[in-house]
């Protein structure tokens, strides 16, 4: 009984995790002002999340194209970012 407890916990901090995944698991690797360039840039240029996602849907990088299907993960990043 305590290990199928034990086993629960586990698993929701691994799916919390797992949904938590946001910005700075997935963007700021390459977004980090030397492969990309990192937040405070690309708030300069963006103002607004529908700016943010037009914006990495537009970028000719082939380093952004698994993302660009993924509008809902690119507004997930803007809203992180502070954009509305
Ligand atoms: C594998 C590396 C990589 C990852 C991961 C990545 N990007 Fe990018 N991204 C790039 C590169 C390279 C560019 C092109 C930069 C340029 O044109 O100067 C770019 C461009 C962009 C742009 C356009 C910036 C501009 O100024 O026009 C946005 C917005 C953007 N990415 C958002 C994101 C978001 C949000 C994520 C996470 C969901 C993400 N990127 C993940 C490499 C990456």
């Amino acid at each position: 009984m305590k290990k199928a407890v034990a086993l629960m916990i586990i698993l929701v901090f691994a799916f919390a995790t797992v949904a938590m995944a946001g910005y700075d698991d997935k963007c700021a690797k390459c977004h980090n002002g030397k492969t990309a360039p990192d937040k405070a840039k690309m708030l300069e240029k963006s103002k607004t999340a529908a700016d943010f996602v037009k914006a990495a849907e537009e970028s000719k990088s082939p380093m952004m194209k698994s993302f660009k299907d993924k509008a809902d993960e690119l507004k997930a990043a803007a809203a992180e970012l502070g954009l509305k």
